[in-house]
């Protein structure tokens, strides 16, 4: 008996110990800044970053950053390449047939971005004939593109970040992007005093959110939960602003 009660807690122990560290697995699409990116010395960092950290605090597990590249990011998830992606995912109904999302934690707009200058318009059907237009494979953008600008010349990037190189060195007329990211990366970057949104920024999708597999139905519950918890006690706000100024 004595022996039997040894190996219970024993296995007891065990158990509460693999709890205590259970990891789960996060897939991110880098460069993406200002949700994820490296930083100078290699780290990754991004609001993302710093919100997927604060969730996992609160869900008392260790979270394990995976470098994913966007196209292929879902059938990674579903493959079990990982558990999660934290990746400025936006709901659609037709990635919601795939896989389970959280409540949306951002509301991520897009933008279009072109020269100064250049009257790039892509509402004008007859001045998007041939024009060479940048999105990143697979996104909400590209589809968008795609779907409305039937004329135009959607070129399609495997990441952000060579968007705004093309768009710099005039290979491209304009690009499609979450407006954030525009932002920070074409309107921030070296050249960015050349180049403008146009328009206003508009929504696609309904918000961002983390994505799991439809079978782990208690990790949605799970961040659901930890992310109610960070966006009340402020953890939230206050990682918002230091990426954000609105
Ligand atoms: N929000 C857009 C979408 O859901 C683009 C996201 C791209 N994310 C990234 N980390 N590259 O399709």
């Amino acid at each position: 008996m004595k022996k039997i009660l040894l190996t219970l807690s024993a296995l007891l122990a065990m158990a509460s110990y693999s709890h205590a560290e259970e990891t789960i697995r996060i897939a991110v699409d880098v460069p993406y800044e200002p949700f994820e990116y490296k930083a100078p010395d290699g780290s990754l960092t991004g609001f993302e970053i710093e919100l997927g950290n604060a969730v996992c605090a609160e869900m008392k597990v260790k979270c394990e950053w995976v470098i994913q590249a966007w196209d292929g990011i879902i059938p990674g998830l579903l493959a079990y390449k990982y558990d999660a992606i934290l990746s400025s995912m936006s709901i659609t109904p037709e990635r919601a047939q795939k896989v389970a999302f959280t409540n949306a934690y951002y509301n991520t707009p897009t933008g279009w971005f072109a020269k100064k200058g250049s009257h790039f318009d892509p509402n004008d059907k007859v001045a998007v004939k041939g024009k060479k237009i940048g999105a990143q494979r697979g996104t909400t953008q590209d589809e968008f593109a795609t779907d409305n600008l039937k004329d135009a010349d959607v070129v399609r990037y495997g990441t952000a970040d060579e968007l705004v190189i093309d768009l710099y060195n005039g290979r491209l007329d304009a690009v499609i992007l979450d407006y954030p990211v525009g932002e920070t990366t074409v309107l921030g970057g070296d050249k960015g005093s050349e180049y403008e949104l146009i328009g206003k920024p508009f929504q696609l999708g309904e918000g961002v959110a983390v994505a799991l597999r439809p079978s782990d139905k208690e990790l949605v519950e799970k961040f659901n939960k930890a992310l109610d918890v960070v966006k009340n006690n402020g953890v939230y706000d206050e990682i918002r602003k230091k990426y954000f100024s609105y």
